[in-house]
């Protein structure tokens, strides 16, 4: 892994459209199609855990969003979309980010977090899978990696995960 210089900030509004560039760069054509955007179709983004990585000329290595979203009863962090730019791909830039959003989660008082991702990569945060939670068709089971950000936190949280709406 390379020594970057990566600095990390809350996304602004100003930063909205080259995160979105970097999202449609790094992710396959129709990403909005995939069902963890209908999760957040009408929920605002937990602001404080939205964040860019810049590197020290300011250009945009990779970004975060996180959003709220309900298993049965209880809310949890739904981490993503998460991405880092292909040529900085490899130096650490998402563990940053990821680290970063689960210290503030845990400042926060957020209690659970969780996310559709790859295994092999995510385990070493901490991430495994949760064989109770169901994401809407068609996610593969493999894929919903959960996290607790205080003891036990996941224990008997079970079912579909569904929009944080009111
Ligand atoms: C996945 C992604 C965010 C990782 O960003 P990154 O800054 O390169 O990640 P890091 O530098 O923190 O970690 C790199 C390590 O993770 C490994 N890794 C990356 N993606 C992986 C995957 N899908 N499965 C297993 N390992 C993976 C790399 O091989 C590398 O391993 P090493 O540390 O042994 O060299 C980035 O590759 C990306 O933007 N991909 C396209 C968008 C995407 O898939 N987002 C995630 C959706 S769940």
């Amino acid at each position: 892994m390379q020594q970057t210089q990566i600095h990390l900030a809350p996304e602004t509004p100003d930063d909205w459209w080259e995160v979105e560039a970097l999202y449609d760069l790094c992710f396959a054509p129709g990403r909005s199609a995939l069902s963890s955007y209908r999760l957040r179709e009408g929920v605002d983004p937990i602001a404080p855990l939205c964040m860019t990585a810049r590197d020290k000329d300011g250009v945009l290595a990779g970004a975060v969003r996180n959003w709220p979203v309900r298993v049965g009863q209880d809310v949890t962090i739904l981490l993503g979309p998460i991405a880092v730019h292909p040529t900085r791909q490899g130096e650490g830039v998402a563990g940053l980010l990821i680290r970063a959003c689960l210290a503030q989660a845990r400042t926060d008082g957020w209690e659970r977090i969780m996310l559709v991702g790859d295994a092999p990569y995510y385990r070493r945060f901490g991430f495994q899978q949760l064989p109770a939670v169901r994401m809407p068709p068609p996610t593969n089971p493999e894929r919903v990696l959960g996290l607790a950000l205080c003891e036990g936190a996941w224990e008997g949280v079970s079912g579909l995960v569904e929009p944080a709406r009111d």
